[in-house]
């Protein structure tokens, strides 16, 4: 029996196929396309070689974005960055490991050499599936927590020449609310919150807008080792959405999109929790 959730080539497509994020559908008629708000921006995402980095770079490239990918996987990173200038949009590959600060330094400086400023910082990146579920301590806190500090660090003093900038740091649900026993992850990710709001106070002076967005479940290949234990696993999940569905990544790009761009000049320090209402809480008395 085909699997519902099949991550395989084709399905892979329909999520991944920048056709879907670059035509958006206009089902009413409404004028939903690209607006160019991000037109001669720079901008940087960690672990966009695939999953919402990946969405993140698109969205932003369709938006006017020089987009610099950045991976630790450089088949998945020049994918992306492919799909970018496919397209008709610009973007550089580069591999820089965000849980090494000289690593995060090069990555800010390479931007720099190359398009001559930053304006964005999405802080995206993640260690493996499995050493989320097996509570890897060191790899959550190195990539997650410290991946975003290291690249942060090194992109203010960029941004602060600049006179401003925005850097969006992707945490999750599980920084907020008890799920599942990851506490490592769980962890890194209320760190990241903490994090968003004690460099916003800092840099608020420097025009740095620096805010975080709390995914609940998004369809990506994160989920395959989950799946092919129990392949039923999203179906299990989604009654808890209010929603009635889990997200996909662009639900996520559009979120980045908006705290990237001018149209949030005044959020900052803020969390922006897009779950399909998980958080709101799932439970319906029967009064
Ligand atoms: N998918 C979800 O259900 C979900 C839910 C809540 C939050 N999130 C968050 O969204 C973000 C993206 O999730 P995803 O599902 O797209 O993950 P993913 O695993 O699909 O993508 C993560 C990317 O980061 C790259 N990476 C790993 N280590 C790196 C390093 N040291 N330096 C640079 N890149 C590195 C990987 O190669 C991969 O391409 C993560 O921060 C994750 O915690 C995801």
């Amino acid at each position: 029996m085909k699997a519902k959730y099949d991550f395989s080539k084709g399905e892979r497509g329909k999520f991944y196929n920048p056709k879907a994020v670059f035509n958006i559908p206009n089902p009413d008629g409404k004028d939903v396309g690209p607006k160019m708000r991000l037109n001669n921006k720079i901008a940087i995402v960690t672990g966009a070689g695939r999953g919402i980095g990946r969405a993140v770079a698109l969205r932003f490239a369709e938006e006017g974005a020089k987009v610099v990918v950045d991976d630790v996987n450089d088949i998945n990173g020049a994918s992306t960055v492919a799909a970018i200038t496919d397209a008709g949009g610009e973007a550089l590959f580069i591999n820089a490991d965000v849980s090494d600060a000289n690593e995060a330094e090069r990555l800010i400086s390479s931007t720099v050499d190359a398009y001559g400023s930053v304006d964005i910082l999405v802080n995206n990146a993640i260690c493996s599936t499995a050493d989320v579920l097996n509570n890897n301590w060191e790899a959550n806190l190195a990539v997650a927590l410290r991946g975003t500090s290291n690249c942060s660090d090194a992109v203010v003093p960029v941004m602060q020449q600049n006179g401003g900038g925005s850097i969006v740091n992707i945490a999750s649900v599980n920084g907020l609310i008890g799920l599942q026993a990851i506490h490592a992850y769980s962890a890194a990710k209320g760190g990241v919150i903490a994090l968003t709001r004690s460099m916003a106070v800092a840099h608020g002076k420097d025009n740095i807008r620096i805010n975080s967005i709390c995914p609940g479940t998004i369809q990506t290949e994160v989920w395959e080792p989950m799946l092919e234990r129990n392949p039923q696993i999203l179906d299990e999940i989604t009654p808890w959405y209010p929603l009635g569905r889990i997200g996909q990544p662009v639900d996520i790009a559009n979120a980045a999109l908006f705290l990237a761009s001018d149209e949030a000049s005044f959020a900052t320090g803020a969390v922006f929790v897009i779950d399909g209402g998980l958080t709101a809480g799932n439970h319906q008395f029967p009064i």
